[in-house]
């Protein structure tokens, strides 16, 4: 049967729109189960953006990138040698490692953005994609802001790239501006008019602007294009991009439909998803196609009654196609490092030796507070020590007041490089209260700009989870954490913030040109 090769962008289009950011260790535990969900390529980065963003991509290339049977890891990068050099020098330790690199052809862009004439574009283009190839065979080229350029000028700068070297041509709707009939056509006209177009793979990259991207990549596929951009969740820049697990499950359950298929291991994509909430802290909304809460909950009388008397009747997909659990009940207080650290494992977190040690003390410390330990309290706690393992301030103590006729106080400790300080604040409430007194020890004043809470699982003893979004004196950053108590939780999550702050690394380079 026919194949589609399956990019996930999530580490690099996803993790650079806001809210969404990773630090390397976030990224290598969604790497690893990128490589479980038997993606064909993962696209970790944008090295030249910052130095966190090429350790990063590196780090993913050298631990997951050389697995056996590991995907390609790719890197993206403008069109500038130096971003190349950049992108080979994080990717060069994958088994195979994969150079995207590309420019924008529209007009709008070529104008306001990058100031270059059509033939300054083309021949940058030829020249990068030139220089990729001397380092690796795997290039890939995409003209940027694809769906609103000259269609001539366009199919010009891909014949030209071919010519050069590239292996893959990947067409960006970057906007999201294509409506599916007309996104078909055209991917059906470059096939036509493209040199060369039969000797590399087509691929489309579609953006949600319009609610399309799901649909502009199935059309796409239908017209022959063979490899599909996606992101888990559907995170990405602005509305986000086409949504791996819709695409996926659409054409397995659609097989009959579309005659193509992937490889992906359809049964990881229920965790995947979830994983890629917890690292982030957001959540996917309810109703969401695949992985929503409510995607297999039939609620109305009729749908219930259809479905007990045969499933078939409302439910195109079964739960276990994505490997969607029962909330069971995985470890209680008498398990082991051993018990904890094969469900782990089954979870997708592959932890031993002081990463484990962590974890297992910290497991124990919950299993001590909370009768029940369930997966996604084993998620909560993993991905939470990833988040408060960058270094910097460690919440030490903390005591709060706080009530209906007292004003709320608290008294906080907090631990750096072997040294303790402690300070106090009061606030609003509680948790505005810890914020100033950490405030008050770091000489440091965030703004928080968005606060979520939510319990990891039922019950009154659950785990909070609490993430924040944190503006820094203009750097915005979030951070994340989680205890049984929720103003622990939101101390943790604000140093978490913090601690990412004063990483210099952070900074990215916004600018974008040739
Ligand atoms: O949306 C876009 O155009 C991109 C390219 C870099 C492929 O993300
Ligand atoms: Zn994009």
């Amino acid at each position: 049967m026919d194949r589609v090769i399956i990019f996930d962008t999530t580490l690099r289009d996803g993790e650079q729109s806001p809210g969404f950011s990773m630090n390397t260790m976030e990224k290598l535990e969604m790497a690893r189960q990128l490589a479980r969900l038997q993606v064909d390529v993962i696209e970790a980065g944008f090295p030249i953006s910052s130095d966190e963003d090429f350790e990063a991509t590196r780090e993913v290339a050298k631990q997951v990138g050389t697995l056996e049977s590991a995907p390609s890891i790719c890197g993206l990068s403008r069109v500038g040698l130096g971003d190349i050099d950049r992108c080979w020098e994080a990717v060069k330790y994958a088994r195979k490692p994969r150079i995207h690199t590309f420019v924008a052809t529209s007009d709008i862009h070529l104008k306001y953005k990058l100031r270059k004439s059509r033939a300054e574009v083309l021949k940058a283009a030829v020249a990068a994609v030139t220089h990729a190839r001397g380092y690796c065979d795997d290039v890939e080229f995409s003209p940027e802001d694809a769906s609103r350029s000259d269609f001539d000028y366009m199919c010009d700068v891909l014949s030209a790239v071919i010519e050069a070297g590239a292996r893959t041509i990947n067409i960006p709707d970057t906007v999201g501006y294509a409506i599916p009939k007309e996104w078909g056509e055209r991917i059906a006209r470059i096939r036509e008019r493209v040199r060369g177009i039969d000797t590399v793979v087509l691929s489309v990259h579609c953006h949600n602007d319009l609610g399309q991207a799901v649909a502009n990549s199935l059309t796409a596929l239908m017209n022959g294009a063979r490899q599909i951009e996606c992101t888990i969740n559907g995170i990405g820049e602005r509305a986000g991009n086409a949504s791996l697990e819709e695409i996926v499950m659409a054409l397995r359950t659609r097989r009959d439909f579309f005659g193509v298929e992937t490889r992906v291991r359809s049964e990881e994509i229920f965790k995947t998803s979830r994983l890629l909430s917890h690292i982030t802290g957001i959540h996917v909304q309810p109703n969401k196609a695949v992985v929503g809460e409510n995607a297999f909950a039939h609620e109305a009388g009729i749908h219930q009654d259809g479905v007990i008397k045969e499933k078939l009747t409302y439910e195109i997909m079964r739960p276990e196609d994505i490997g969607r659990p029962s909330n069971k009940l995985v470890l209680g207080k008498h398990s082991g490092r051993h018990a904890l650290a094969a469900r782990l494992k089954d979870l997708g977190f592959d932890l031993s030796g002081p990463d484990l040690d962590r974890a297992f003390k910290t497991f124990k410390d919950l299993a001590d507070r909370k009768k029940e330990v369930y997966d996604e309290d084993l998620m909560a706690i993993v991905t939470d020590e990833a988040t408060q393992q960058v270094a910097g301030y460690e919440l030490e103590y903390l005591h709060v007041i706080s009530g209906t006729s007292v004003v709320p106080s608290a008294t906080v400790k907090l631990k750096k490089d072997g040294q303790v300080f402690q300070d106090s604040g009061v606030g609003d409430g509680p948790v505005d209260a810890v914020l100033a007194a950490i405030d008050a020890i770091t000489g440091m004043k965030g703004r928080l700009q968005d606060y979520s809470l939510r319990s990891a699982t039922s019950g009154k003893d659950a785990i909070g989870e609490v993430a924040m979004k944190i503006d820094f004196d203009g750097t915005v950053v979030s951070g994340k954490g989680s205890s049984t108590d929720v103003i622990e939780a939101s101390a943790r999550a604000y140093l978490s913030a913090l601690n990412r702050v004063t990483r210099p690394a952070v900074q990215r380079v916004k600018e974008i040109g040739p």
